[in-house]
């Protein structure tokens, strides 16, 4: 019988490492998605995302959650891709990590995004999570570069990316909340990454690279 998982390899995507584990967002990981969204992942002056998604009120987020989700999935195809992943430390849900490519294929190139509940952030989930899903894209993927994009008020986002490896490759002035801010670009290569500590077990590789137009080793 074909699956969900048949159609869409991204939602049996399973990358253990240590106390990290990052898995394709099943429709059952939205909800809980959505509540630690409303518990809350910044502080209420800040926005460090380009599409201020988390000024929703609470009882908006669980559909706007799962409908970006959905809508991610919906849109995956060879030429443009996304691959969210929920990320668990220790067993527990603590946010996602994602990454994202437009003709992949050619570029070689994907970009990430990330946020964590803000009782996980500061203990070094970001970093390690960062760490694995970039030695995934190099090592697994065949990815040549990674690249990242943070506000410059973000520090804990770009300290991140120092610490995994990338450097500057520039800034964009952009409209956030109808007032200008600078986001600083990062890119990233085998070479430079800072690697996570543990091997990665992956589940699902064969078919996911197939997915996003790789041969299936
Ligand atoms: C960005 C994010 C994923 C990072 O995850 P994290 O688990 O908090 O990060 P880590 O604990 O691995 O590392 C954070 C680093 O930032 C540093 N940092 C955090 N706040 C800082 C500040 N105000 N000034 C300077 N450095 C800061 C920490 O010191 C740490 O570096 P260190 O280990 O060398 O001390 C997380 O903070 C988050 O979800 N933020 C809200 C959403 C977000 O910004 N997403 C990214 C959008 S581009």
């Amino acid at each position: 019988m074909t699956t969900a998982t048949m159609a869409l390899p991204l939602l049996g995507l399973r990358i253990t490492a240590g106390p990290l584990e990052l898995r394709g967002i099943t429709d059952d990981l939205l909800g809980p998605l959505a509540d630690l969204a409303i518990e809350g992942i910044h502080a209420p002056d800040a926005m460090p995302f380009f599409m201020p998604w988390t000024l929703a009120p609470a009882e908006e987020l669980p559909r706007n959650t799962a409908q970006f989700y959905w809508g991610r999935r919906a849109a995956f195809s060879v030429a443009a891709w996304a691959a969210d992943l929920a990320v668990f430390w220790e067993g527990e849900l603590a946010g996602t990590q994602g990454m994202e490519a437009l003709d992949y294929l050619v570029t070689r190139t994907a970009e990430t995004g990330s946020w964590l509940g803000r009782r996980f952030q500061g203990r070094g989930i970001g970093t390690a999570m960062r760490q694995v899903v970039c030695a995934f894209a190099f090592d697994h993927l065949d990815a040549e570069y990674m690249t990242s994009a943070a506000f410059s008020d973000n520090p804990a986002s770009l300290a991140v990316s120092k610490k995994v490896g990338y450097t500057d490759s520039g800034w964009q002035r952009m409209a956030r909340l109808g007032k200008p801010a600078t986001q600083r670009r990062l890119v990233l290569t085998a070479d430079s990454l800072v690697r996570h500590g543990h091997e990665l077990t992956i589940e699902g590789l064969p078919e996911f690279r197939q997915s996003i137009g790789l041969a299936a080793d």
